[in-house]
C-alpha cells in the first residue's frame, strides 16, 4: 500500500481512549486506511510529523446557521466554512430553513444547495428548520427527504412569532421523525412567558440589552424544556434539546436519561464561558450588551456554568456545538440593528453570536492536554465525543466521519499544546465576517496547528488557511444511532394496553 500522508509520532486520541504514542495513521484516497507503526513511504507520500502533539478527529459541529434569509448580516458560506476549518471543524451541519409560506421543502432544499455547493470550505449537511410542518410534509416529502436527500434531522422552535410550532404540531414532527429513524431537534423556551415579560419591560421601559436575559428567564427554558421531553416521552421518539443554558433545565434531560429515554442535550461555547453581565453596556459603549443578545440568554448565576461544566463531564450532554448565528455588531457604518432612533430595543437585537470557530480551542483549552489534572473539566476522550464523535453518530455520519479508524475520512486536528502553549482570542485573528467575537479576550490553551479534511491539510497555523473553497462535500446522512438511551418504551403512567387505544 502506497499512502497519500502518514501523521507519525502523535499521541491518538478517540471517543474511547488516549492511544499509546507513536502510531502511525496511514491516508489513502482520503480515507484512514491503517493505523499501526513503521508504514512504508514513498517519494509521493506526505509526512506530517507529529511529535509531542495530540490528534483528535476533525471537529463536526452540528448547529450552525450560515446564509439564512432570516440573518442578513450573517456568515455566508465561504467565510462560515473558512472560520469553521480554521478552528479546527471539518464537518458543519447547517440548517435549511423553512419560511411560513413554504408549503414544499424542495424548492428550500434547492435554494440551500445553491448557496453552499462550491462555496464550502469543509464538509457539510443540511438540517431542515419545519416552520409550517403540513399533512405532505410530514408523509410525502420527509421520507424522501430521509431516503434520497440525505437530511435525516429538523429542527423545530417552540418560540419566536416567525417560526414557532404548538406543540399538536410538535407531536406531529415527533411521531413522523421516529418513523423515518430521523432525530428532531428542538429549541426550548416558553414563548407566552417570554412575551408577556417582554411587554411589561417595553411598558416600563426597560429596552437595553441586558433585558433581554431578564426576558427570557431560566424558568422559561426549564418548563419547556420539561414540556418537550414529554412530547417526546409520549411519542417514544428521540429528541435533542439544542443549545441548553440553564442547570435546571438540564437536570430534566438527566432525569429522562435515567429513566432511559433517548433524550439529549446539546450545549455550546457561550453558555460555559460567559455570563449575562457581558449583557451591561460597557464605558465606552452604550450598546455594547447587543454583541452578546443570544436566546436562551447568557445566565446571571456562576452556578449555572458549574451545572453545566459538570454535565459536560459526566456524559449528559450528547454534542457541544457553536450554534454559530452571528449578525454583525455594526454592520453599515455606524447602523446597529436594535438601535431604534438612538434608543436600544433588545427585541429588536437579533439573537445568536460567531462561534463557530472558537468552539473546538475553547473545550480543548479545558482537558488535561492544557490543564493540570485537578484542574481540567473534562477528558481528552470526552473531548472528542463531544465535539466529533457523538454529532456524527447523532445525525447519520457513523462510519464516515468523527472518529479515528480505518474507513473513516480522514478528517484530523492536530494540536501542539507543549510546544506552542496558550493563545488568546481576538476579533482580529478569526476568519468569519463578523465584527467582534463575544470571546474576545479569552484565553485557550492551545489552537489548532493542522486541520486536515480528507488527507489535505486545509488549516495550517504557520500558513493559514490553505484549503479549497471548492473541497467541501454535501453529505448524504443515513439514519441516526441513538447514543445511549432506547426506543420503544410507554410513556410514564401508561400501559401497553392503554397506548395501543390511540396509537
Ligand atoms: O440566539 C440564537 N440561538 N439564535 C439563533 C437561532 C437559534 O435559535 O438557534
Ligand atoms: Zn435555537
Ligand atoms: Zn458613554
Ligand atoms: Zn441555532
Amino acid at each position: 500500500m502506497e499512502f497519500d500522508l502518514i501523521v507519525k509520532n502523535g499521541v491518538i486520541v478517540t471517543a474511547s481512549e488516549v492511544l499509546p504514542e507513536g502510531l502511525e495513521i496511514g491516508v489513502k484516497d482520503g480515507k484512514i486506511t491503517c493505523i499501526g507503526t513503521g508504514l512504508p513511504s514513498t517519494h509521493n507520500t506526505k509526512i506530517i510529523d507529529a511529535e509531542g502533539a495530540y490528534i483528535t478527529p476533525g471537529g463536526v459541529d452540528s448547529h450552525v446557521h450560515l446564509a439564512q434569509a432570516n440573518s442578513p448580516t450573517g456568515d455566508g458560506w465561504e467565510t462560515g466554512s473558512r472560520s469553521a476549518i480554521a478552528g479546527g471543524t471539518t464537518t458543519i451541519i447547517a440548517f435549511a430553513s423553512q419560511e411560513r409560506e413554504d408549503t414544499s421543502l424542495y424548492p428550500v432544499l434547492k435554494d440551500y444547495h445553491a448557496t453552499a455547493k462550491d462555496q464550502s470550505y469543509c464538509d457539510y449537511g443540511f438540517h431542515f428548520i419545519l416552520t409550517n410542518p403540513t399533512p405532505e410534509i410530514l408523509h410525502d416529502e420527509l421520507p424522501v427527504m430521509a431516503e434520497k436527500e440525505g437530511i435525516t434531522s429538523v429542527k423545530l422552535y417552540m418560540t419566536y412569532d416567525a417560526l414557532k410550532v404548538n406543540d399538536r404540531e410538535v407531536l406531529n414532527i415527533l411521531f413522523a421523525c421516529k418513523a423515518l429513524g430521523m432525530t428532531t431537534m428542538i429549541h426550548a423556551e416558553s414563548h407566552d412567558m417570554i412575551a408577556f415579560i417582554i411587554d411589561g419591560l417595553e411598558r416600563n421601559k426597560y429596552t437595553e440589552p441586558y433585558f433581554h436575559a431578564i426576558a427570557r428567564p431560566r424558568i422559561a427554558e426549564d418548563e419547556a424544556s420539561y414540556r418537550a421531553i414529554s412530547l417526546a416521552e409520549l411519542a417514544d421518539a428521540p429528541m435533542l434539546i439544542v443549545h441548553m443554558s440553564s442547570d435546571v433545565a438540564v437536570n430534566h434531560v438527566r432525569d429522562a436519561q435515567t429513566r432511559l429515554l433517548p433524550i439529549h442535550a446539546e450545549t455550546c461555547p457561550h453558555y460555559l464561558f460567559l455570563l449575562s453581565e457581558k449583557l451591561k453596556a460597557e464605558p465606552h459603549d452604550h450598546f455594547s450588551g447587543a454583541k452578546h443578545v443570544c436566546s436562551p440568554p447568557l445566565r446571571h448565576d456562576p452556578k449555572d456554568l458549574e451545572g453545566l461544566w459538570q454535565s459536560i463531564a459526566n456524559g449528559t450532554f450528547t454534542t457541544f456545538s457553536s450554534d454559530h448565528a452571528p449578525s454583525k455588531y455594526d454592520h453599515t457604518g455606524g447602523k446597529k440593528l436594535g438601535l431604534v432612533d438612538g434608543i436600544p430595543r433588545f427585541a429588536n437585537i437579533p439573537n445568536g453570536l460567531p462561534g463557530i470557530e472558537t468552539r473546538m480551542a475553547l473545550l480543548f483549552g479545558q482537558t488535561p492536554a492544557c490543564q493540570p489534572l485537578e484542574k481540567a473539566r473534562l477528558s481528552l476522550p470526552r473531548f472528542v465525543q463531544l465535539t466529533a464523535t457523538n454529532p456524527a453518530k447523532l445525525y447519520g455520519l457513523s462510519g464516515v466521519k468523527g472518529s479515528i479508524a480505518p474507513g473513516y475520512d480522514a478528517d484530523l486536528v492536530i494540536w501542539h499544546p507543549k510546544a506552542a502553549g496558550a493563545c488568546t482570542i481576538s476579533q482580529s485573528m478569526l476568519h468569519h465576517d463578523m465584527d467582534y467575537t463575544p470571546f474576545e479576550g479569552v484565553e485557550v490553551g492551545n489552537w489548532p496547528r493542522f486541520t486536515v479534511l480528507r488527507g489535505q491539510v486545509a488549516w495550517s497555523q504557520a500558513e493559514g488557511v490553505v484549503g479549497s473553497l471548492q473541497a467541501g462535500k454535501f453529505l448524504m446522512r443515513g439514519r441516526g444511532e441513538v447514543v445511549g438511551g432506547r426506543v420503544g418504551g410507554v410513556p410514564r403512567g401508561m400501559g401497553v394496553e392503554e397506548r395501543a387505544y390511540w396509537l
